[in-house]
């Protein structure tokens, strides 16, 4: 899996093998420039989950479910995962399980697909003090194998594991039927997923240990807009045979 947050980019994913679509809030941080995903609403979720689907519209799309839209109530949680549905979300992502069992329990009764995230929580960061690994030594541990074997129970179909110890996700993927997919939880869950544009080296500025570039996209754009800006200097763009006679 890959997250995609625009129509441009999921036109581009509708035509890859990627077996699905993260529209993640994490378009906070990527999309609209903020420190973490806390100021991403339901309404800015659905924004980008309709772009997406537009985009894509024959692959698995799951939409996260943003700060507190879930913490509320069952039936404030239930009102914001009818409009990330609506907007063509064919599943939803929530963050971790405490406290919010019924509405996860609501949501897959009532037919939406729950992705579960455990591990980093990027929305807990407050909590947490800051972006780090979760789950090291025995009792963190054993506490995250807990809340995985209870989010399948709940009825989640699948797990998102972040920013785990590779031992520890391989031994929650071993212990579910459900598929994990990993990010920063190594190679041995279900699947995988990294942020579009960490795997397109978009960002330089950001180089977390788990995020391999598989494109030198900061370069390669750079390069474009500076022959653009010099050809348009110079000059030599736009030629006649891009102007209207
Ligand atoms: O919002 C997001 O991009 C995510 C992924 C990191 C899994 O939750």
């Amino acid at each position: 899996m890959v997250t995609c947050y625009d129509y441009t980019f999921a036109r581009l994913l509708a035509q890859s093998a990627v077996d699905g679509i993260l529209v993640g809030d994490s378009a906070g941080m990527v999309i609209h420039g903020r420190a973490n995903t806390l100021s991403m609403t339901v309404e800015l979720m659905r924004i980008h989950t309709e772009a997406v689907a537009h985009g894509a519209p024959g692959k698995f799309i799951v939409a996260d479910m943003p700060f507190l839209s879930f913490r509320k109530s069952v039936d404030a949680a239930m009102d914001a995962a009818a409009i990330l549905m609506g907007a063509g979300a064919h599943a939803l992502k929530v963050e971790g399980i405490l406290g919010h069992e019924d509405v996860i329990a609501r949501m897959a009764q009532s037919g939406i697909p729950v992705m579960g995230h455990l591990g980093m929580q990027p929305q807990s960061v407050h909590a947490y003090g800051g972006f780090h690994v979760r789950g090291k030594g025995d009792e963190p541990a054993r506490e995250i194998i807990h809340q995985a074997k209870a989010l399948e129970e709940l009825g989640a179909f699948s797990i998102v594991l972040e920013c785990i110890p590779a031992d520890l996700a391989r031994e929650i993927t071993s212990a579910l039927h459900i598929p994990t997919i990993g990010i920063g939880a190594g190679a041995e869950c279900d699947g995988q997923i990294l942020v579009l544009q960490d795997l397109l080296g978009m960002n330089t500025d950001f180089h977390p240990k788990f995020a391999r570039t598989f494109f030198d996209g900061a370069d390669q754009i750079l390069s474009a807009i500076a022959n653009y800006d010099s050809a348009v200097k110079a000059g030599t763009f736009p030629s006649s045979r891009e102007s209207y006679s």
